[in-house]
């Protein structure tokens, strides 16, 4: 069997530039999602998934979700890129919501992405302001960490990669 495989799904780059860190990082194989044939994956004993996250969703985790059962020999791991600053209970939240109970032998970690209004699309930047206007309206001390780093971000551009964030998936590889 190959060792393993970095799959990823990243919209503004910030994924992909954590999945291109741990390809350098580990030697492990590397693919975009969602052009990736399961026959291939199933080759790798580890597989990782880079996705960003969207409404709370994970970028890519529908193709683990789908596949669930054919991968259940494989060992695998999620790492999860947003605008947020690492909070572990929101992590928790993160990864009750988009695994619904199903993937509690998968781990998740977390690294901060890019925020950058002028490259988003216009539904995204629409959301977003949406969002940022709804999320004015509440008491600053009720914010959830999510909603601290949305209110944080203004209209500017942010870029929070760093290779820090890997130090987490890159022990776990190591006990594995
Ligand atoms: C429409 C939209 C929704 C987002 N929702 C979240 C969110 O729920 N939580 C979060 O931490 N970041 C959120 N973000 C920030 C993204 O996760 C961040 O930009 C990340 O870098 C995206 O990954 P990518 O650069 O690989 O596409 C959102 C961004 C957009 C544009």
């Amino acid at each position: 069997m190959k060792k393993g495989i970095i799959l990823y799904r990243s919209k503004y780059g910030a994924a992909k530039k954590y999945a291109e860190w741990l390809t350098e990082l580990t030697g492990f194989d590397c693919a975009k999602l969602p052009n990736v044939a399961l026959s291939d994956v199933k080759e790798y004993e580890t597989i990782l998934l880079c996705g960003g996250i969207y409404a709370s969703g994970v970028a890519g985790i529908s193709f683990l979700k789908k596949n669930l059962e054919a991968l259940k020999d494989q060992k695998i791991a999620v790492f999860c890129v947003g605008a947020s600053p690492y909070d572990a209970k929101a992590l928790d939240e993160l990864k009750a919501f988009n695994t619904k109970g199903k993937m509690n032998n998968i781990s998740f970690f977390y690294g901060r992405g890019i925020w950058n209004e002028s490259k988003m699309s216009i539904k995204d930047r629409v959301l977003c302001r949406a969002l940022k206007k709804a999320v004015a309206k509440r008491d600053p001390s009720t914010y959830e960490p999510w909603m601290k780093a949305l209110m944080s971000v203004g209209e500017g551009n942010c870029d929070w990669t760093d290779r820090k964030y890997l130090e987490p998936i890159l022990d776990y590889l190591k006990e594995q």
